[in-house]
């Protein structure tokens, strides 16, 4: 990479990829954790007197100007965050874009419309994206969160101008190198959520990567059933059974040790403070449905990421959201993050329900590095080339 620091600044309009699709509660921020990780380098480019113009999506307009999905209600939150006023374009090109960016002093932010109003940005037009970059001289891109997203803004852009990584994904980029690239060993893995069908490549790449990989979740349940242990009611995938016995056979040739449940969290239905039971795997009756992971499981778990310098953790071990079936979830999070804070393990988590976990459990800031990503820390968990990091390598 060509890092910022290298990067001629002042006086240049520096168009920055930014990820503001954020949850919303009533036309406002639900969360504003993709805005602040967006402030390192917005405050950077402004200091050094750059015009910073912003361009982001939200949500799917699917190349269609649809105004509840106007970026607009973004602008003012951010500039409380900035503490500097933030200029709002309806457009992300064309006259209305270019009035708001001309108008624009040395080191003042413009926030562009929505770049998926126009069906260009999700095609990667490349008179689109000449559109867009009729706006900057230089192009940074700060969106891990998109970048496995081909499109215009993540991805075209990178060929038209002089393009740097901005600082949140170039520690995003470092800190996902440090757990699965080169990391430190022995590492584990700990997957979680409700399907096998949904993380087969991400299982697939982890064992043949990891020290240890620790399934947990609904998923878990299908591999039991693979390894013809009876789950009652529990939700199972039958039909991938086939492909978890292969899971299990690819760990064993890469020297993956696999960690299943061995006891389990069992009810009849999921309802906060609902009656539950623990079982031994091999006694779950046919009425029971598998909700968290055991206490011996976890310890099990605890104890070998006590032997492991490096984890990288995506998705819940149970039904977090409905306690008392938090509990493993919790307790391998404080465990984690008691590791991470003495320094004695480097501890990457991300995507989708995952950062929600460990909130849950109160230890996301103890954590080494929490990705914002979604659907491309998983694309970058499956050994996946994600198109908006790699345009920027070339
Ligand atoms: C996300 O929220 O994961 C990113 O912003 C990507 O959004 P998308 O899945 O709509 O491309």
């Amino acid at each position: 990479f060509r890092t910022l620091d290298t990067a001629d600044l002042a006086g240049k309009r520096a168009l920055v990829r930014v990820d503001f699709n954020v949850p919303v509660d009533g036309g406002k921020v639900a969360d504003d954790t993709r805005l602040r990780a967006a402030l390192p380098t917005i405050a950077y480019l402004s200091k050094q007197g750059a015009k910073v113009v912003l361009l982001a999506h939200f949500d799917r307009p699917k190349g269609k100007v649809v105004p509840e999905m106007s970026l607009g209600f973004v602008a003012e939150p951010l500039s409380k965050l900035l503490e500097q006023p933030v200029a709002f374009a309806g457009d992300c090109v064309g006259p209305a874009a270019a009035e708001v960016v001309n108008g624009l002093a040395d080191g003042g932010v413009a926030l562009l419309e929505n770049v998926r109003f126009h069906a260009g940005e999700e095609k990667n037009d490349p008179d689109f994206a000449k559109a867009l970059a009729a706006n900057g001289d230089v192009y940074v891109n700060d969106a891990f969160s998109a970048a496995h997203r081909a499109h215009a803004s993540t991805e075209g852009l990178a060929h038209l101008l002089p393009a740097y990584p901005g600082l949140s994904m170039q520690r995003e980029l470092e800190a996902l190198d440090a757990a699965l690239g080169k990391p430190k060993k022995p590492v584990i893995g700990i997957v979680g959520g409700s399907k096998v069908s949904t993380k087969l490549d991400l299982l697939r790449n982890l064992v043949a990567k990891l020290d240890y990989l620790a399934i947990g979740g609904g998923m878990a349940n299908t591999f039991l059933y693979a390894a013809k242990i009876d789950v009652g009611a529990s939700l199972c995938e039958p039909d991938m059974a086939e492909t978890a016995r292969q899971i299990i056979d690819l760990a064993g040739s890469a020297g993956c040790k696999l960690l299943l449940p061995t006891d389990v969290v069992v009810a009849q239905e999921v309802k906060p403070g609902v009656a539950s039971s623990v079982r031994n795997v091999y006694e779950v009756q046919p009425e029971d449905r598998i909700l968290d992971a055991g206490p011996e499981t976890v310890a099990t778990l605890n104890a070998t990421i006590d032997q492991c310098e490096t984890l990288i953790w995506n998705g819940p071990l149970g039904v977090f959201e409905v306690p008392p079936f938090d509990k493993a979830t919790v307790s391998a999070a404080e465990h984690v993050s008691e590791r991470a804070k003495s320094g004695k393990l480097v501890a990457v988590a991300g995507g989708g329900d995952t950062v929600a976990a460990l909130n849950h459990a109160g230890v996301a800031a103890d954590m080494t590095f929490v990705s914002t990503a979604g659907g491309a820390f998983l694309e970058w968990m499956e050994g996946k080339v994600l198109p908006g990091v790699a345009a920027l390598e070339q």
